[in-house]
């Protein structure tokens, strides 16, 4: 590769070798996107204070390296099931084994990404972290475990990192270190992002579950415009939304609140001042309540009752779930100052969901399928924030903010002759709706066999008509279902994978990717159990070796998972 380097950058890199012969390098272990946004700032911020850095997915990254590095940084997202991320799977289980050398000449950190919702929160962060001390390793700057509105948390790890790595990385040639961005790093296309997102216009809201469903589940479409916003199959849209009027005046009443009072919040290095109800409306977490406020309302309040419902973090975990902010207070009103109810608030954070169209099929449309969060609590209904933004409030022709979050890790086969299997109970139905507009648009003739459950045949059967053209037609090859409530015992889809192991198992041997979306706490991991019972079975292996050989496919991208 020397010789297709300039002359300026061969110069600059044999100084680079003689004058630094450290480098930071910076590893990220991302599901989403994530972890490698960080990253990627964090590469930048180093880059800008002189320092030389090699930022790299974790994927593409030699382990065995590792005994070389003299500075590492790690940013890791977890998957909702508290393994790390399939780019990561590797490195993990590496850094894990006997074979993993001793770094005593090692200075590191770790930024780990999570939601504290989940029991395994940051799990993969805190993996890393406390393998790479137990391997003698140096931290620089302890472990940031950051909850899902991280930008703060990660401002603050990238500034005080750069500072400690300054002196001890910086050299006189070093300020025209190059970051080398290696592939799959490219920057977005679109001009929109997280943090600049398209204010699209909502086409279509409609609910295709049927009146007498327990569901509320919504067909929407979004019309990208002229936006040159475009997505692949796979990808999830990243949706902003105002909270309800009618809720945040609940809220408002239970602390005795007008609404006018001003408050200030810190947003992107800037401080915004604005009333709290608008705060309440357009900037603050409302409808999902971290464990924190909680805690702090348990405090604040002094209320006794109160406290013993939360005595442990499982019940904590419980009642933060099953309570959104305003009754968490309305279980001890009390009334607080705005301030201090804003700055016990987190940031309302963009809501992701699995697109539901291929741009093959829709164009500058995109679709979603999202199941309306809605529960009643004594006796008011309540609904999910960007779910009960979409599917209720906004009306057709109105505006919602977004932006695309890519998925590598949920891609259609590269060769249009391999078969898939897709997994997606409820709304995981949606991205196999976008991988049958691909594959039909693009004429693959690969198989596909679709295991889809809910409650029941007649209310909960989303999208039945297309999927029965698509089997008329012969795109889809074969599919199973499962209605969980039309008979006395359940029926899910890991029983019809069951029922039908030694096809399934075939499919497998023949080539086919595996793709399970929807419900990570149970049906994924219920998912996964009977996989590994229908490989043992089928193949005469051990349970272990069933999971080594689903671990293979997991590696090899043919088993990939966007569960929530
Ligand atoms: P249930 O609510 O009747 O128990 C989509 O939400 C479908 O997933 C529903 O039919 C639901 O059934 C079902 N489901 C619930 N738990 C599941 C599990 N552990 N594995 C697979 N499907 C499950």
């Amino acid at each position: 590769a020397k010789s297709e380097m300039s002359p300026v950058a061969t110069a600059v890199a044999a100084a680079t070798q003689t004058a630094v012969s450290q480098t930071l390098t910076v590893l990220y272990a991302s599901q989403t996107g994530n972890a490698k946004g960080v990253a990627t700032q964090v590469a930048d911020a180093a880059k800008a204070a002189g320092i030389e850095v090699v930022l790299k997915n974790v994927a593409d990254y030699k382990a065995k390296g590792l005994k070389t590095e003299t500075h590492l940084l790690i940013v890791a997202s977890t998957n909702g099931e508290g393994e790390p991320p399939d780019d990561a799977i590797e490195f993990h289980e590496f850094l894990n084994s006997k074979k993993a050398p001793k770094l005593d000449n090692l200075k590191y950190s770790v930024l780990a990404l999570g939601d504290s919702s989940y029991e395994f929160f940051c799990q993969t962060g805190k993996d890393f972290d406390l393998r790479l001390a137990e391997l003698g390793a140096t931290r620089v700057a302890d472990r940031v475990d950051c909850d899902v509105d991280y930008d703060a948390d990660a401002d603050a790890w990238r500034v005080s990192i750069v500072e400690s790595l300054k002196d001890e990385l910086t050299a006189p040639a070093a300020g025209l270190a190059p970051v080398v961005q290696l592939p799959g790093t490219q920057a977005p296309a679109s001009i929109y992002t997280k943090q600049n997102p398209y204010a699209a216009e909502l086409l279509v809201s409609q609910r295709i579950t049927g009146r007498d469903s327990a569901k509320d589940v919504r067909h929407i479409e979004i019309d990208l415009g002229e936006s040159g916003v475009t997505y692949r199959v796979g990808d999830a849209l990243g949706v902003y939304f105002d909270n309800d009027q009618a809720l945040v005046e609940e809220l408002l009443a239970a602390v005795s609140l007008t609404g006018d009072e001003t408050v200030e919040l810190q947003k992107s290095g800037e401080t915004l001042s604005l009333p709290i109800k608008q705060a309440l409306v357009e900037q603050l977490e409302i409808t999902q309540t971290p464990l924190a406020f909680v805690e702090f309302w348990v405090q604040h309040s002094g209320d006794e009752q109160l406290a013993e419902k939360v005595v442990d973090k499982n019940t904590l975990r419980e009642f933060a779930a099953n309570h959104q902010v305003v009754d968490v207070i309305k279980a001890a009103p009390t009334a607080i100052e705005a301030q201090l109810l804003a700055d016990n608030l987190r940031k309302i954070t963009p809501r992701l969901y699995s697109i539901a169209s291929s741009q093959a099929e829709v164009d500058e449309e995109v679709h979603l399928t999202i199941g309306v969060v809605n529960y009643s609590f004594n006796d008011n209904e309540r609904v999910g924030g960007a779910s009960g933004f979409l599917g209720r409030r906004l009306e057709e022709g109105g505006q919602v903010r977004v932006f695309v979050e890519h998925n590598d890790n949920f891609r259609l086969p590269e060769n249009p002759e391999t078969p898939v299997i897709m997994i997606g109970p409820g709304t995981g139905v949606a991205p196999f709706r976008a991988f049958m507009q691909e594959r039909e648009a693009n004429d693959a003739s690969g198989d596909n066999w679709m295991f889809f459950g809910d409650q029941t045949f007649t209310q909960d059967f989303l999208y039945q008509v297309e999927w029965q053209n698509y089997l008329k037609s012969g795109l889809l090859t074969k599919m199973d279902v499962a209605f969980s409530r039309d008979q006395a015992e359940k029926v899910y889809v890991q029983h019809r994978l069951k029922e039908n192991a030694a096809e399934v198992f075939a499919w497998l041997e023949r080539g086919a990717h595996l793709y399970v979306c929807g419900d990570a706490n149970r049906m994924a991991k219920d998912v996964h159990n009977a996989l590994v019972e229908i490989v043992a079975e089928q193949s005469g292996k051990t349970a272990e070796q069933a999971e080594e050989y689903l671990t293979t496919l997991r590696k090899g991208k043919r088993y990939q998972k966007d569960v929530y």
